[in-house]
């Protein structure tokens, strides 16, 4: 098959994906920038863009409620651990994000419950593993089936 024909069909497999850090996930995300390139993953970044201390709240709400508004199907905030992102970005309605630091645990939030965020803590992996995640993440596919009914759930409370 002609190459650019399998470059754009690569491309079309991952939408363009929205991430976001801390001023801790900072070092993570510039790390990562040559896996996205590596695997022709287009990326909107909304910061932090230094080093200064801020609060992750502030990025994880702007990622998540651009989830939620469907500009992007997935995204990735990074603080030191994962979890601060994920109980700050579960707080806006439509979003289903995991801190998440082991690839298992990447490819089940997607399979079992169709997460569209997923946190990684710098303070907790490097970069390799950061890669290896997700790899997982973006080649995981949600089940459906009996898992669709849980998740239902978990989206109808909301309301
Ligand atoms: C910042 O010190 C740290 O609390 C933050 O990056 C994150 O790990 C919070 O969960």
């Amino acid at each position: 098959m002609d190459q650019s024909i399998i470059f754009y069909y690569k491309k079309m497999l991952i939408d363009k994906i929205v991430i976001g850090n801390d001023h801790v996930g900072l070092g993570l995300f510039i790390e990562l920038k040559d896996y996205f390139k590596s695997k022709n993953i287009d990326i909107d970044h909304y910061g932090c863009f230094n080093s200064d201390r801020m609060n992750y709240p502030e990025v994880a709400f702007k990622v998540s409620k651009s989830v939620a508004l469907g500009k992007y199907s997935q995204g990735i905030l990074i603080c030191g651990t994962g979890m601060g992102m994920s109980l700050a970005a579960n707080k806006i309605k439509g979003v289903r994000a995991v801190a998440c630091n082991d690839p298992y645990s990447a490819k089940m939030a997607k399979n079992h419950n169709n997460a569209n965020i997923i946190c990684l803590g710098s303070r907790v992996i490097d970069v390799e593993m950061a890669e290896l995640i997700l790899d997982n993440w973006f080649n995981a596919k949600f089940e459906g089936g009996r898992h669709n009914v849980r998740v239902k759930m978990i989206d109808n409370y909301e309301d």
